[in-house]
């Protein structure tokens, strides 16, 4: 049997994660949004490069939940991108209003399903989903960790001029400012990274990374990133659909795991066919669990305004 993902919010990430999923063939594809027309003649648009691209998977938009009915996974990518100068925590209220409205409708159709958030402040908004769905912390998962691991592995490849594919590297915490490159377990074809590069280029791309988001923001001006973004909602997907054990950093609410408790943030999770699996707790050197307390201090901050 065909599984079937929705795609809410049919813009920039929403639309590049459907055509991902639909190309690959990993599923039949439900692209909503609140604008009419947009994910209808979207989704007709990529339907018609099914030939070329030899994929039968069927991609349908509309602008009513009930065509989402028993959706595997909902992609949740609906509500504001950042604009210049704006910080993901301006979004905040907008967003929150967006969530509470889009998670009540997906939830009526499609109760089973595995949300993976998207849209930011990552973390709060991954949040307000849960408080709203009611479901099971395993079944709302936050897409941030992957993208902002591929930042950094990109900068450290292309600092040592290595294939992305021998760079290994996570990023954990929030997804602001203040998340964290976990430099200890990042290595080059199992090379330790601190053996390969000096502390002043490595603090370079850890900061880098940190601003990964916003230096694309200022480069496109009316929009964020959404190439790299979409193909991180993939490799979730793809891990969740094809029950693969995946482990990934993934946003997810944090019961006492790393000392945080009641939060969302960003750790190593293993994603299968029930969503967050297991939740790996590293052993983070006493600066990194520092750091990552901050992140998550952060993200509590926005929790408060949003109380949820
Ligand atoms: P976009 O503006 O291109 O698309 C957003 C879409 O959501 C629009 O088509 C809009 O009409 C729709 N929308 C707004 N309110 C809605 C509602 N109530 N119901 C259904 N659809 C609604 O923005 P883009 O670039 O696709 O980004 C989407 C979100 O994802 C933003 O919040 C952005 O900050 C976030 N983002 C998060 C990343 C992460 O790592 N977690 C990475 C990239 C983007
Ligand atoms: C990013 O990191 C905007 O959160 C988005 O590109």
């Amino acid at each position: 049997m065909r599984k079937k993902v929705t795609v809410v919010g049919s813009g920039n990430v929403g639309a590049t994660t459907a055509l991902r999923l639909a190309h690959a063939e990993l599923c039949d594809v439900v692209m909503t949004d609140i604008v009419e027309g947009i994910p209808q003649g979207k989704a007709l648009d990529m339907l018609q490069a099914g030939p070329i691209t030899g994929s039968d998977s069927r991609i349908t938009g509309t602008n009513d939940y009930k065509e989402t009915a028993n959706s595997d996974v909902v992609v949740v990518t609906a509500g504001f991108p950042r604009q210049p100068g704006m910080s993901r925590d301006d979004l905040l209220m907008k967003n929150y209003e967006v969530i509470k409205a889009t998670t009540e409708k997906i939830i009526e159709y499609s109760p089973n399903t595995i949300l993976v958030m998207v849209t930011n402040p990552l973390d709060a908004m991954c949040q307000a989903a849960l408080r709203v769905s009611k479901f099971p912390k395993h079944r709302v998962i936050g897409m941030a960790g992957v993208l902002d691991s591929a930042r950094f592995r990109t900068f450290i490849a292309e600092a040592l001029n290595v294939s992305v594919e021998n760079v290994q590297g996570f990023v954990l915490g929030g997804h602001g400012d203040e998340m964290v490159p976990v430099v200890s377990y990042s290595s080059v074809a199992g090379i330790p990274l601190t053996d390969l590069m000096d502390a002043a280029t490595l603090e370079a791309i850890v900061k880098r990374t940190r601003g990964g988001g916003g230096e694309i923001v200022k480069y496109l001006k009316t929009g964020s990133a959404f190439y790299a973004p979409s193909a991180a909602v993939f490799e979730m997907v793809e891990a969740i659909l094809k029950d693969k054990k995946k482990i990934l950093p993934c946003a997810a609410y944090l019961e006492g795991e790393y000392g945080i408790n009641g939060l969302y943030v960003g750790v190593p999770c293993k994603l299968g066919e029930k969503g967050i699996e297991k939740i790996y707790e590293v052993k983070l050197t006493p600066n990194e669990t520092e750091l990552l307390k901050k992140s998550a201090e952060a993200v509590r901050e926005l929790i408060n305004v949003i109380k949820c």
